[in-house]
């Protein structure tokens, strides 16, 4: 008896988790901590975060290539992105990347204040208004399905 209640407990916690590691909650997530979800691109396929450590994961349907305001900078997604997110700061970020001076470099973290975001790579930081990342940028090169 009681190990039927288990195990159907044990099925509902599965369902929930996979419902909410779906890719909508990637975005949703960078919200609750202070992010603007145009950090993110559309395509996520599925996100893990360890919510104690805040260490995530995110996989992407496929690598992408965004142009970022204001200054059409252009930035690739791997399609597969980690780091670690507190409330305001990404660290230790890996898989995106800018082109800039014509070398690409990796953004290594990401911090907000709520009007900006000062994206750091390396000991350098470049800021911009968080309005500017207020949608997920489309992929480019990859054909919308009309
Ligand atoms: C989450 O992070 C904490 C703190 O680093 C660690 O102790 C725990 O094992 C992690 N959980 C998972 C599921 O990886």
């Amino acid at each position: 008896m009681a190990t039927r209640q288990i195990f159907l407990f044990l099925c509902l916690c599965f369902v929930v988790f996979f419902v909410s590691a779906d890719g909508r909650s990637a975005h949703d997530e960078l919200m609750k901590y202070g992010f603007p979800i145009g950090l993110l691109p559309a395509n996520v396929d599925s996100f893990t975060i360890n919510s104690t450590s805040g260490v995530f994961s995110v996989r992407l349907g496929g690598s992408c290539r965004v142009t970022l305001p204001p200054d059409n900078y252009l930035a690739t997604y791997s399609n597969k992105i980690t780091g670690k997110i507190v409330e305001n700061r990404i660290a230790e970020l890996d898989g995106i990347s800018v082109r800039a001076f014509f070398k690409w470099w990796g953004i290594t973290g990401i911090r907000s204040n709520g009007e900006n975001l000062v994206f750091e790579v390396g000991v350098v930081t470049a800021k911009y208004p968080s309005k500017n990342f207020d949608k997920s940028p489309l992929c480019e090169g990859t054909r919308s399905s009309s």
